[in-house]
């Protein structure tokens, strides 16, 4: 099968390959996924995961991306609940190769089924950005009607689907970004903006849960924004400061196919909307998903156009 594959971690995205790899056989509890559209998170090629196993044996050449959308064309020896034939969307193992592939091995308990009204493109985009946002906000930061929560990036795949979700559940919406997303992120339900290069962060006040997709100076600055009994949740790695009297959570998004079917009902009836910025053929996934310029929202590979 066509994979896009990495080997030199050094490279970076720079080193994505379009190779020929054997189609992957379905494990115990597994499905074989016909991929036909996958989503990448730019900075998985710097996770050990991408690199080596649970063994920490080295597992290159490795298949990245571990978002799919596609149809089950196998099952596995005792694989339940799914069929070959179905359409079906989710998360993949960070540990195995991914799903920028004509095919992926999947557990079958991490995929949802994907609704036929759903294109398959947009279901690609939807499992990470949209299962972080849900865990960051409502599992990991508690966040209820009437609160206030600072999402960065808002303009962002983790961001722009924060911004909606905690609009929808009655929260005050604060967004932060670069100049150009003002709109963007004020489109995406925020009841202000703040342009992080040139507002000042602090003339927030405080507020009930932070949403942290920087890290570093902004983490910093926004831990002094919690108030006492609120939350920092990061998705970027453990939290270096915590505020006083808060917590600060730092989590990583784990595979969820009943909350993935409340997200994709979301899409269906327009609560939600995904934030696809380039659509590209596997062929060209190696300039796509290293591209010379900023490119606001997912790039999806339509891995069967
Ligand atoms: N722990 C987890 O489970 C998990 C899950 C998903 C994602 N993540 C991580 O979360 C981060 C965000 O992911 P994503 O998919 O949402 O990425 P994304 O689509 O690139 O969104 C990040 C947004 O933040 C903006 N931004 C970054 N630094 C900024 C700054 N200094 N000032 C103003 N705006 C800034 C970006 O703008 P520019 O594009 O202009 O930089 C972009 O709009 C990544 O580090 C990713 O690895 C973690």
């Amino acid at each position: 099968m066509k994979a896009i594959v990495v080997t030199d971690e050094a490279a970076g995205r720079a080193g994505m390959t379009l190779a020929e790899r054997p189609r992957p056989e379905p494990a115990i509890g597994d499905v074989l996924v016909e991929v036909h559209a996958s989503g990448f998170t730019p900075t998985e090629l710097e996770w050990p995961s991408t690199w080596a196993d649970r063994l920490g044996r080295d597992r290159t050449p490795a298949i990245p991306g571990h978002e799919v959308a596609g149809v089950i064309g196998a099952l596995g020896y005792g694989t339940t609940g799914l069929s070959v034939g179905q359409r079906v969307f989710g998360i993949t193992d960070w540990y195995r190769d991914g799903t920028l592939a004509e095919y992926v091995a999947v557990e079958a308990r991490d995929l949802a089924p994907l609704p036929g009204d759903i294109d398959f493109t947009v279901g690609a985009s939807l499992p990470v950005s949209g299962l972080t946002a849900w865990q960051a906000l409502f599992d990991h930061g508690r966040l209820q009607a009437g609160q206030s929560v600072l999402v960065h990036g808002a303009a962002g795949g983790v961001g722009s689907m924060a911004a909606q979700l905690a609009g929808e559940a009655g929260a005050y919406v604060i967004g932060t970004g670069r100049a150009a997303d003002r709109q963007a992120v004020l489109g995406f339900g925020a009841r202000e903006f703040v342009d992080l290069g040139n507002d000042a962060l602090e003339d927030v006040g405080q507020v009930d849960l932070v949403l942290d997709v920087i890290g570093r100076e902004i983490q910093r600055r926004s831990a002094a924004l919690v108030r006492p009994g609120g939350t920092l949740v990061s998705v970027t790695g453990p939290p270096e400061v915590r505020p006083s009297g808060g917590l600060a959570i730092d989590f990583v998004v784990v595979p969820d196919p009943v909350r993935l079917g409340g997200i994709a009902q979301r899409v269906r009836d327009g609560r939600l909307r995904p934030l696809i910025g380039t659509v590209a053929t596997l062929d060209d996934a190696p300039s796509a998903l290293d591209p010379a310029e900023r490119v606001r929202g997912k790039t999806i590979i339509s891995v069967r156009p």
